[in-house]
C-alpha cells in the first residue's frame, strides 16, 4: 500500500502570493479553475494501492474543511488534513505526523509539495524507486544556470541516476540540475529524521553548559524540533547510496508568485487536454462566446455570446462577462463582472471586482517580472474608460483614473 503526503505550509509562507493570499490559503487559490492541491491530489489516483493522502500543513482547519471532504467523496480516495500546532519544517512536519501515515502500513510514502505545477509522473517514479532499492527518489529537472539558485541543486550519477552531491539554493552555481520537491521514499525516512533529531537535541544539551556565546548562538538557531528535508536529510545522505533521482522531461514549474500562477494555470488548462478535455470551454453551439484555446469557464459563470475568451482563460463561478469584452491570459475570480467591451490581459482580477465598460486590465505578460502581470485584488472597482497596466491594486479600492506601473496600497 501507498500514502500519499502533501506539504502544504502555512499563512507565513504566502507573502510573496500577497494580495491573492490575503482571502484564500495559496493551497486552494485556483489555476485552471481547481484550487492548486487539487492537481497533486488528483494526480495521486494514478498511484496503484493509494490508502490514504495527507495534507500537512499550520493554517487552521477550518480553511481546508470544506474542500477535503468535498475531494474525498469525489475520488473515493480518504483525504485528510493534519494540523501542525507550528511549523516543524518539511521533514519535521512529515514525521511529527508518522503515526498516521503509519496506521495502513505502507509500503512506500509519497510525498510532495503543493507549489509545484508538473504532470507529476508518481507511477513512473514509483517503479524507478524499487528497481534502485534505496530509501527515496527525488523528481528532478534541468532548468537555465541562470534560474537555478531558487532550488536545491543535485549532481546525479548519469548510470545509476544515484544522487551523489545535493545543496539547497547555492550562492556559487553548482548545477542546473534541480530538486522539484516530488519524492518517494520508504518508510526509513522516519528513522533518518529520527536521527536528524537526536542529533539535533545533543547538540542543543552540549551548547547550553559550554558557554555564553554557545547559548546565543543556539537562540538565534532554529528550534530544536525543527528540520528541513533538503538541508537536514538530503545534503547528508546523498552519496550514500540511499537517493536516487527520476528526470522529468515534462512541464514543471515552481508556483511562488501571483505571475507564476498564472503560468501555471495555462499549463494546467493544457494538460487538461489530455487529462480532462471534459472542463474545457469548446465554444460550440450559436449562442456561445468564440473560445481561442485552451479556457476554463464554471458553470455558473455567464460570458455574453459576443465576448472573445482565450487563449489561458479561467472564469470562477458566478462571473459575469459582457457584450464583446476581450479576455486574454487572465484568472477571473468568483463574483466577478466585466462589463461591455472591456479587455483584461496578462492579469489576475480578484474577487467580486468590477470592471467598468470599455476599460483596459492589462500586463505586459512576463510571468517573472515583479510587475509583469496585473494583479486586482479581492472588491476593486475600475471605472468605465479606465486603464490599468502593470501593476498591483490592493482590495476594495476604486480607479477612476487610468495608472501604470503602481502598486496601490
Ligand atoms: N506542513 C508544513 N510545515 N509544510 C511546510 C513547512 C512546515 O513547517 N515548511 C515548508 N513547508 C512546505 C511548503 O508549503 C512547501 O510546499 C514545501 O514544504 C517546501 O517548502 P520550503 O521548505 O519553504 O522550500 P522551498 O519551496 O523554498 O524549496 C523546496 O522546493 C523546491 C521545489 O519547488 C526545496 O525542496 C527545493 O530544493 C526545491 O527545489
Amino acid at each position: 500500500r501507498v500514502v500519499a503526503v502533501i506539504m502544504v505550509g502555512g499563512p507565513t509562507k504566502g507573502t510573496r502570493f500577497r494580495p491573492l493570499s490575503l482571502n484564500v490559503p495559496k493551497p486552494l487559490f485556483p489555476l485552471a479553475g481547481q484550487p492548486m492541491v487539487h492537481h497533486p491530489i488528483s494526480a495521486c489516483r494514478r498511484i496503484p494501492n493509494l490508502a490514504q493522502i495527507y495534507l500537512i500543513g499550520f493554517y487552521e482547519e477550518r480553511e481546508f474543511a470544506l474542500y477535503v471532504s468535498s475531494i474525498s467523496n469525489e475520488l473515493r480516495i480518504p483525504v485528510r488534513y493534519l494540523r501542525e500546532d507550528k511549523p516543524h519544517g518539511s521533514a519535521g512536519g512529515l514525521y511529527s505526523f508518522r503515526d498516521y501515515i503509519m496506521e495502513d502500513s505502507p509500503s512506500h510514502i509519497v510525498l510532495l509539495n503543493c507549489d509545484v505545477c508538473s504532470s507529476f509522473p508518481l507511477p513512473e517514479m514509483l517503479e524507478a524507486h524499487k528497481r534502485y532499492g534505496g530509501m527515496g527518489t527525488l523528481l528532478v529537472n534541468k532548468v537555465s544556470a541562470e534560474s537555478a539558485n531558487q532550488f536545491g541543486e543535485l549532481v546525479a550519477d548519469p548510470e545509476t541516476n544515484e544522487l551523489l552531491h545535493y545543496t539547497e539554493k547555492p550562492e556559487t552555481f553548482v548545477s542546473d540540475l534541480i530538486n522539484c520537491g516530488v519524492y518517494i521514499f520508504t518508510p526509513n525516512i522516519f528513522n533518518a529524521i529520527e536521527d536528524v533529531l537526536k542529533q539535533k537535541k545533543d547538540r542543543a544539551n552540549i551548547r547550553r553548559v559550554s558557554s555564553f556565546e554557545a547559548l546565543q548562538s543556539a537562540m538565534k538557531a532554529l528550534p530544536a524540533d525543527y528540520v528541513r528535508l533538503d538541508q537536514d536529510i538530503l545534503s547528508p545522505l546523498a552519496g550514500k547510496k540511499e537517493l536516487y533521482t527520476y528526470q522529468t522531461l515534462d512541464f514543471w514549474e515552481q508556483i511562488k508568485t501571483p505571475g507564476m500562477s498564472l503560468r501555471c494555470s495555462g499549463l494546467y488548462l493544457s494538460q487538461f487536454r489530455h487529462t480532462s478535455p471534459h472542463l474545457l470551454a469548446s465554444g460550440d453551439g450559436k449562442k456561445s462566446a468564440t473560445i481561442i484555446g485552451d479556457v476554463y469557464i464554471h458553470p455558473s459563470a455567464k460570458v455574453h455570446p459576443t465576448a472573445k475568451i482565450g487563449p489561458n482563460v479561467s472564469l470562477s463561478a458566478n462571473a459575469r462577462i459582457g457584450a464583446g469584452a476581450r479576455l486574454i491570459n487572465c484568472i477571473i475570480l468568483d463574483d466577478v463582472e466585466i462589463m461591455d467591451n472591456a479587455v483584461v490581459i496578462h492579469s489576475i482580477v480578484g474577487w467580486k471586482s468590477t470592471i467598468g465598460k470599455w476599460s483596459r486590465v492589462q500586463g505586459e505578460g512576463d510571468h517573472n517580472a515583479k510587475l509583469g502581470i496585473t494583479i486586482l485584488g479581492e472588491a476593486v472597482d475600475v471605472e468605465d474608460e479606465v486603464v490599468v497596466t502593470n501593476s498591483i491594486v490592493l482590495p476594495n479600492k476604486t480607479l477612476n483614473v487610468s495608472v501604470q506601473e503602481e502598486i496601490i496600497l
